[in-house]
């Protein structure tokens, strides 16, 4: 530990990291209410407009939506579903005089009961082959450029660099773990190449503009059962795989265990894809380990190595940080192109007095060595899981969003809920037994050294409504009824360098989820505002500002999705609100009509 670190600790015992958090822009504007209806809201001066829905064309040659008529091939030229992470990369203005920028957005998963007719009450008996390759084409991420005209951003059809990842495009696999025994399949006898990528939840933009997408519960699209005494049974039952949530593998065998019984090895990653050049093969890349991947929100160290903050988002799951091997380099992109081959995965240890020790995941090193069944280093990244359970890594409370600020050197945690945390169970970090709301811990970088081993934590606040004393919420006295919520799950912060959150799970507190300015320094530490509200049945994902702060972008996943909907009978028909139109998950711009700095 150097002595900086140990300069920290010292002022965390003395309980100052309130008073030491630089200071950032306050909040302004006018707080919206709480409430359930089956569209959104936002603040009195703003606009929400917009971008993409389900559906919508990409390219010139795509089809019109026809959702009593999806094929595969429509799909593939069209936004796909549930969308989620956002990531915004300005292109600058042209030579026209047009803002333009690259939206990079992931499609988690299909709700297959809201997305096709005619389904029944179970819809995986229902579906057929055809169906399957349509929520194949719909998952994945999309690459899509927009241009700010007339005061809203529109996506550009065709452009050159609009592009559909799905869960069949082809991708290589590399790192340590790249060509493992544990990732051969019939298909793929080298175990270096994998087709598609699924359950992409958030994600991340790279300091050197490369789209990240974070593979979390991909256990969902494996089904049937691996052959008797199969060495990964062990391994799998870690992960819950295979859940069989989807019909997939009656049509496509790499998603039946008992046939392809290695292929679930080749998701659980992140996959990097550079998102200028539509034909680039997108890499997984395994030196960042292997689990229920919510994000990998990035920033660069002091040193010049880049830093990756991850969560492993199940109940008693971990927090991790990767430290590049090699160093950013600004001005030799080709120099940054492999930087997530090389470098150290860190574990989280929050040690209950306030340190952060992060535990480096390295085989042959401490417990992670022949005796505990680890063979090398792909295998302790395969496991990742079990590596940091025999590290002592900390279990904590669904780890969901982790996001650095680089201004202020700390990094935010969403800790979404945790039913299963027994009352035996709490620890300083996560202190609430069934914690039904969820909190979220500030992690302070000693002199914002985001590469240190060895970090500070505090709770910023603990989740769910101030007014009921049993719930033990912790807020800053100035938040008002509005301004609490439940189930923080992504975050942002913002140009200004203040920090917003978005929840899955508010709809528990008899709210809809929604987006919340959250202010982290001076007297203002811990108050929450009410900015946006969801549509029925949705969480609100992204989020992703601008360049300029003036807009912006939420990814509204789920909508109408509440018990017993259907395509049929939907929670909400958002945004369109026809009849004969499905519910459709679709991305917002918000801008001030005056077209002033959002939330100031
Ligand atoms: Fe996909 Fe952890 O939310
Ligand atoms: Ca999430
Ligand atoms: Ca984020
Ligand atoms: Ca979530």
């Amino acid at each position: 530990m150097g002595a900086g670190a140990l300069a920290s600790c010292g002022e965390l015992a003395d309980g100052n990291i309130a008073a030491t958090a630089p200071p950032v822009p306050a909040f302004s504007f006018d707080e919206i209410a709480r409430g359930v209806d089956d569209t959104h809201h936002v603040p009195p001066g703003y606009e929400a407009d917009i971008v993409l829905r389900w559906g919508d064309r990409l390219f010139a040659d795509a089809p019109d939506f026809d959702p009593q008529a999806q094929t595969a091939a429509a799909q593939e030229r069209q936004f796909g579903y549930n969308n989620d992470y956002v990531g915004f990369i300005p292109l600058g203005t042209q030579a026209d005089g047009e803002n333009r920028a690259l939206l990079c957005i992931n499609h988690e998963y299909t709700n297959t009961q809201l997305m096709f007719p005619g389904l029944g009450a179970d819809p995986r008996n229902s579906m057929t082959a055809e169906l399957c390759a349509v929520e194949m084409a719909a998952n994945g991420g999309t690459i899509v450029e927009i241009a700010e005209r007339n005061n809203q951003w529109t996506p550009i059809i065709g452009s050159r660099f609009n592009r559909r990842i799905t869960a069949t495009t082809p991708m290589e696999i590399s790192g340590p773990a790249s060509g493992h025994t544990r990732l051969q399949t019939n298909a793929d006898p080298s175990g270096t190449r994998v087709l598609g990528t699924l359950g992409d939840c958030a994600g991340g933009i790279t300091p050197w503009r490369s789209y990240l997408l974070a593979e979390e519960n991909f256990q969902n699209n494996f089904l049937g059962e691996l052959p008797n005494g199969h060495p990964e049974a062990e391994s799998y039952s870690r992960y819950g795989i295979p859940r069989g949530a989807y019909a997939w593998g009656r049509f496509d065998k790499r998603f039946d265990v008992s046939i392809e019984p290695f292929e679930p090895n080749r998701f659980g990653w992140i996959v990097e894809v550079d998102p200028f050049d539509p034909n680039s093969v997108p890499k997984k890349r395994t030196a960042l380990g292997r689990f229920k991947h919510e994000g990998a929100e990035s920033v660069v160290a002091p040193d010049g190595r880049v830093v990756l903050y991850m969560g492993d988002d199940e109940q008693n799951n971990y927090v991790f940080k990767f430290v590049t091997a090699g160093r950013f380099d600004p001005d030799n992109h080709a120099a940054n192109a492999n930087l997530l081959d090389e470098g150290t995965l860190y574990v989280a240890r929050f040690e209950s007095d306030g340190r952060v020790n992060w535990l480096p995941l390295v085989y042959d090193s401490g417990p992670l060595n022949e005796e505990t069944g680890f063979h090398s280093q792909a295998d302790v990244l395969i496991d990742a899981r079990r590596a940091a359970d025999l590290l002592g890594a900390t279990p904590m409370d669904r780890p969901e969003d982790v996001e650095p600020n680089a201004q202020t050197g700390r990094a935010y945690v969403m800790l979404t809920n945790n039913f299963n945390r027994g009352e035996n169970e709490i620890d300083a970090a996560n202190p609430r037994a069934q914690n039904a709301f969820g909190h979220i811990i500030e992690i302070i970088e000693p002199e914002g050294d985001f590469a240190s081993p060895h970090s500070n934590w505090e709770i910023l606040l603990r989740c769910g409504d101030p007014a009921r004393p049993e719930f033990g919420a912790s807020w800053n006295p100035a938040t008002s009824a509005n301004g609490w919520f439940g189930s923080p799950d992504n975050c942002a912060i913002d140009p200004a360098g203040r920090l917003w959150v978005s929840t899955d799970g508010n709809d528990g507190t008899g709210a809809n989820d929604g987006l919340w300015a959250v202010s982290v320094a001076g007297e203002a530490r811990g108050t929450s505002r009410a900015f946006f509200r969801a549509p029925l049945g949705a969480e609100v994902c992204g989020p992703a500002f601008s360049a300029d702060g003036r807009s912006l972008f939420l990814a509204i996943q789920h909508p109408g999705d509440i018990a017993g909907a259907s395509f049929e009978n939907p929670g909400t028909r958002w945004p369109d609100f026809e009849q004969n139109s499905p519910v459709r998950p679709a991305v917002l711009a918000i801008r001030r009509s005056d077209g002033g700095v959002v939330g100031s």
